[in-house]
Order: structure tokens, then sequence, then C-alpha cells
């Protein structure tokens, strides 16, 4: 079917977009997406891309798992909605809470589960505060995020996010909120300062900060392993040590957000083992059911259930959940998902292609627009620069980077601008030509800008 006009004018009518600029989008309309095959997705009108960010960093296995169509269709006709409020449970959920929490991170043994990746962060800030009061604690309800950091959309989640067009006009973020620094080095270290400075003053400034603001008013720290939103930032070596050391230190629990590393995607199960961290709790979504079907949980330790426990005993229940809490559909879809990627060893394969995709980007580096290559796994991002010596971006009214992301759709590749970082998450399931695929794409979208940059003069 072609998307007539007339359908696209209805969109523009009729559709609120998220994260989506009203005026361009009246302009230029809607970019409809009518099918999705192995790594590519089809417009309406027949135009294949490869989604180098597989939808939003999600689609772990790809646009047409059988699999998974098979076992939604299967839980459909047995119990397509069953809920889990008051005692009541169902198979699909019972067994997913027990293959995430053995495969999670050691000690995170119970799993809350919601529909999207806001609503586990959010309930992980509520937890944070249910269980600090049951703890007889209740002066730590403040909350550290970190700038650049992204953690969703909805009051809470928006608040810990760390980038100031998701507090704009929303009045966020909420009071108990603090932000600390960001660990990108390229944009934020000082002249002549060692990476090792660099960790050294960020981590500092977090002490301080907690020692500002009372270390018994601080309840969480709220962490990507790598941050997505806000540019694909690596942390540098040893950051997460001297963080968790100062956590512990305060004894402040630590949140980490594996909304994006979650399941394979920095090529171990979770971002937490490739970067040494154990945390007291962790959101999953997105990859959670390869983004098929919507589901989230938020892993919990024993301790923290325990005191969840105990406010269920001193109010009568734990009055906190959705209607679509292990949805058994959406349920049974994420358990489909795990069992895929352990049949297929999905860590095994990204170990086995990220290599290339890595290499492929830090080719880039000695392109005249990119400052700096950052990636892990299968996710990675080149950030545009107009000098190279003096690190400094685009001005973001020119939208050099929307620029760029249009000539990779152009050629055939989905990639994503997040102001000067063009980033791409790829399916976990592509494979060595597929990258070669995207990578020239990408390499080609950054010919143009280049000549576009050059033919304005902004160089
Ligand atoms: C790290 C991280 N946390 C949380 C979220 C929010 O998830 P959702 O959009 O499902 O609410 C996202 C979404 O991109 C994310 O990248």
């Amino acid at each position: 079917m072609t998307t007539s006009k007339a359908l696209r004018q209805r969109d523009i009518d009729h559709v609120v977009h998220p994260y989506t600029n009203f005026k361009t989008l009246a302009a230029n309309g809607p970019l409809v997406i009518e099918r999705g095959e192995g790594v590519y997705i089809y417009d309406d009108q027949g135009r294949r891309y490869l989604e180098g960010m597989a939808g939003l960093w999600s689609t772990s296995l790809g646009f047409s798992e059988p699999r998974l169509a098979e076992a939604a269709a299967r839980q459909f006709a047995k119990l397509p909605y069953s809920q889990i409020f008051g005692g009541r449970s169902h198979e699909p959920g019972i067994l997913l809470a027990e293959k995430l929490t053995s495969i999670a991170p050691q000690g995170l043994n119970h799993a809350l589960f919601a529909n999207s990746g806001s609503e586990a962060n959010d309930a992980a800030v509520k937890i944070v505060w249910y269980y600090n009061n049951q703890r007889g604690r209740p002066a730590r309800k403040k909350l550290i995020a970190r700038y650049q950091g992204y953690h969703g959309v909805t009051v809470a989640a928006g608040s810990l996010t760390g980038l100031p067009h998701v507090h704009a006009d929303f009045d966020l973020p909420i009071a108990q909120l603090r932000h600390t620094d960001s660990p990108s080095y390229y944009h934020y270290a000082r002249d002549n300062e060692t990476v090792e400075q660099f960790v050294e003053r960020i981590a500092a400034n977090l002490e301080d900060l907690i020692q500002k603001e009372g270390p018994d008013t601080i309840g969480a720290f709220f962490a990507e392993p790598v941050m997505g939103s806000g540019g694909v930032i690596v942390p540098p070596p040893g950051y997460f040590e001297r963080v968790q050391a100062i956590l512990k230190k305060y004894d402040i629990l630590f949140v980490a957000d594996e909304v994006i590393t979650g399941f394979g995607r920095t090529g171990e199960m979770f971002g937490s083992f490739t970067y040494g961290l154990k945390p007291d709790m962790m959101s999953v979504a997105k990859a959670l059911s390869s983004s098929y079907l919507p589901i989230s949980a938020l892993l919990m330790t024993d301790d923290i259930y325990n005191a969840v426990a105990d406010g269920s005993a001193k109010n009568g229940a734990f009055s906190h959940g959705v209607t679509y809490a292990a949805h058994p559909v959406c349920a049974a879809v994420a358990l489909e998902t795990l069992a895929i990627y352990e049949e297929r060893n999905i860590v095994g394969h990204v170990k086995q292609v990220s290599p290339r995709l890595q290499s492929g980007l830090q080719a880039l580096q000695n392109h005249p627009l990119v400052g700096e290559v950052r990636g892990v796994g299968l996710l990675g991002a080149v950030e545009l620069t107009t000098s190279k010596a003096a690190r400094r971006g685009f001005d973001p009214k020119l939208g050099f980077g929307a620029y760029v992301q249009n000539r990779a759709l152009e050629h055939g590749v989905v990639v994503r601008a997040i102001r000067d970082a063009v980033v791409v998450c790829p399916p976990l399931i592509i494979n060595d030509a597929e990258i070669e695929e995207l990578l020239d794409g990408l390499r080609r979208a950054l010919d143009d800008g280049l000549t576009h940059a050059r033919k304005q003069g902004w160089l």
C-alpha cells in the first residue's frame, strides 16, 4: 500500500509525535515505515533502509523474527490478559521473573514489571524513597544523576534525565534531583588534563556534592553504563570504580539503567558486566522483548525487596503497580527473546562482529569532520567538529547533525544525530556485510556533510 498525501496530512493533523519539531514535520511530512525484514525496514514508497539504530536502540533481533510472532500468537490464544495484583499470577510472568533474575548481575533476585523504561526508572525512584522510609532513614530522599544521562520522560525519570531540552517548560526536574558531571572526556576535559586527572576531578566533584548536600540526605545515584541518548558516552577507564567506592562510602544506593545496554549490546549480557558494576537496582526494557511488545522490569536485591515487603505489611499492601505489569503476552515474547539470545549465543555473536563496527568507526577518525570516535560492542558514535584541535561543535541552529542524518537516509542507512554526535546502534543480529553497508552509508553521509559545510563556509 502506498501512503497517500492525504494520509500524511491526517498524520500531521492528528498524531502528536514524540521528540519532534512540529513545524519541520508539517513542512516535510512523516517518513512512513511499512514493513521490516532482518536488519532492514521499508518505507511506503518501497525504499529499503538498513536500520542502524534498531528502532530506538531496541529491536535487537531485527524486524522479522517469526518465533516472537508465534510466541505472541500462542499466548494470545491461551490467555491474552491477566493481572498480577493482590496475589494473582500467571506462568509467563513467573518464568520471566525467574529467568531474568538468573541472568542478571548477582544479587538482583526480584523483578517488578512495567511497560517502559521510564516507568521502570520512575518506580526505582519511588522504591528508593519507600526503602529509606522502611529502613528508618526518611531524610535520604535526594537523587543524583548525571548531565547528558537519559532515563526517560515521566516526572521522576524525566527529572533524572540530564538533558535541558527534556526539562524545558515541563517544570522539571523535581526538587529532589541533583545532577553531577557527565563522564565525557571529549566534551568536558580541561586543556592538558589526562583521562586519569579528569576521572579524579569528576569523582571529587561527586564527593563534594554529596558532602555539601549532606550524605544522610542522598538516597540513590542513577547511571547508564554507557550513556545512549546523551550521544553514546563511553565511561573512561576507572570512572565507575571511583564512583562506586564513593557510593559505598556514603551508603548510597546505585541504580543501573540498562535500558539500552542490557542483553548483549556492549558485548556482555549486561553493561554492568562490561564495566564491573554492582547495582542495587537495575532497569531493563527495549531489548528485553526485542521491542516487539512493550515490557520493562526493575530488578532489585533481597535487601530492597525485604524493605518493600516490610512496607506492604505496614501499609496493608505495596500500593504500586500498573495494569499491564507482566502482561502475559509481553512476558511470553520476552521469554522467547531471552531463549533466542541463549540458543543463538547472541553475546558471542556481538563479540564476534562488533570489532568490525568499532574498527570501521575508528577509521573515520581521520575524516576532516570527525573529532572523536566512541563505542563499545554494537554501539558507536562519531562526533562532528568544526575544529579537531578545539573540539568545537557546530552551531546547533545550523541543524548540521540532522543534515548528515538525512544524507545517510538518502544512502539507505538509518543513523541518528544527537547534537554533534552521529550514533549507530544496529540490531544485534547484524552480520559483517551489513556492518560494512552501514559504515559505507555513514561514510558517504559524512562526505556529503563535508561538501555541504565547506560550501556554506562553516569550516
Ligand atoms: C537509558 C534509557 N533509560 C530509559 C529510557 C526510557 O525508556 P522508554 O522510552 O521505554 O520510557 C530510555 C529510552 O531511550 C533509555 O535510553
